[in-house]
């Protein structure tokens, strides 16, 4: 059994104000979820990371960065690194995200350098992977994420990425309101834990988790999860407000945990 994650991608959303509102609000929502159900995971902008993992601490919310750098420290103006983020009470970090990729020259060798360090220090990685709608309008979903997966996780070991979750994101539903169908979600999670079977093995493929992210809201979240290979969400917009991300969070749960 795989233990659902849901996540909230703050984005460059926030400053410490009502970040600290926002976070206090979700906590106050999930003291009575149980942890050992669901991970709950806020990715807030650096910035607000210190604050955020004082008002979760002792709760059943983690923390997450939204990006790392690969060195521990040195000359690299405005990068942060694994240790630091460990330091402001990081559990998770998020590499590869597609505005990551689109607009910061992110790079299959670039989340691959990024998720060893992160892994070498603790961190847990949610690593990014998806197509954009030109690539699936030219059929090349597939051969993406394929790039994507083998790539990004080169020269891993299998125990290291039993630590890793994956989040499929086709980039045409990211912050545009369009979801992938349930049906392309569990095609496209299927075809990932597919390529994991064939770069490792059957027991770590069945173990590791994949979100899916694109325009997941309230409304969509619980066909969403229905789905076999889909553990859980990465969220942007809506994991802004409290009604929303915790509506999400509830559904989620309403799915995948049955009791
Ligand atoms: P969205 O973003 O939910 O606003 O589409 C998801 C993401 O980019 O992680």
């Amino acid at each position: 059994m795989r233990k659902p994650i849901i996540a909230g991608n703050w984005k460059m959303y926030k400053t410490i104000g009502p970040a600290i509102e926002l976070a206090n609000g979700l906590k106050r929502e999930f003291y009575k979820i149980e942890p050992a159900d669901i991970d709950i995971v806020l990715c807030p902008v650096y910035t607000c990371l210190s604050e955020v993992a004082e008002v979760i601490a002792n709760s059943n919310i983690a923390l997450g960065a939204q990006d790392v750098y690969w060195q521990d420290e040195g000359a690299f103006t405005g990068e942060v690194s694994a240790p630091m983020l460990k330091d402001a009470g990081c559990t998770y970090v998020i590499i590869g995200h597609s505005e990551r990729r689109q607009f910061f020259a992110e790079t299959n060798d670039t989340v691959n350098k990024k998720i060893k360090a992160a892994l070498k220090h603790g961190l847990l990685p949610i690593v990014c992977v998806g197509e954009s709608l030109a690539e699936r309008e030219a059929n090349k979903t597939f051969d993406v994420l394929t790039g994507h997966v083998q790539n990004g996780l080169v020269g891993l070991t299998a125990e290291e990425v039993a630590r890793i979750v994956i989040a499929y994101e086709p980039v045409w539903a990211i912050g545009t309101g369009k979801t992938a169908t349930s049906a392309q979600a569990q095609e496209a999670h299927k075809y990932i834990r597919d390529l994991l079977v064939k770069f490792y093995n059957k027991e770590l493929a069945a173990g590791v988790r994949i979100q899916y992210g694109g325009s997941v809201k309230p409304e969509n979240i619980e066909e969403i999860m229905a789905q076999p290979d889909v553990d859980g969400a990465l969220v942007g917009g809506a994991s802004l407000k409290i009604e929303s991300f915790s509506e999400i969070i509830k559904r989620g749960l309403k799915v995948k945990v049955k009791k």
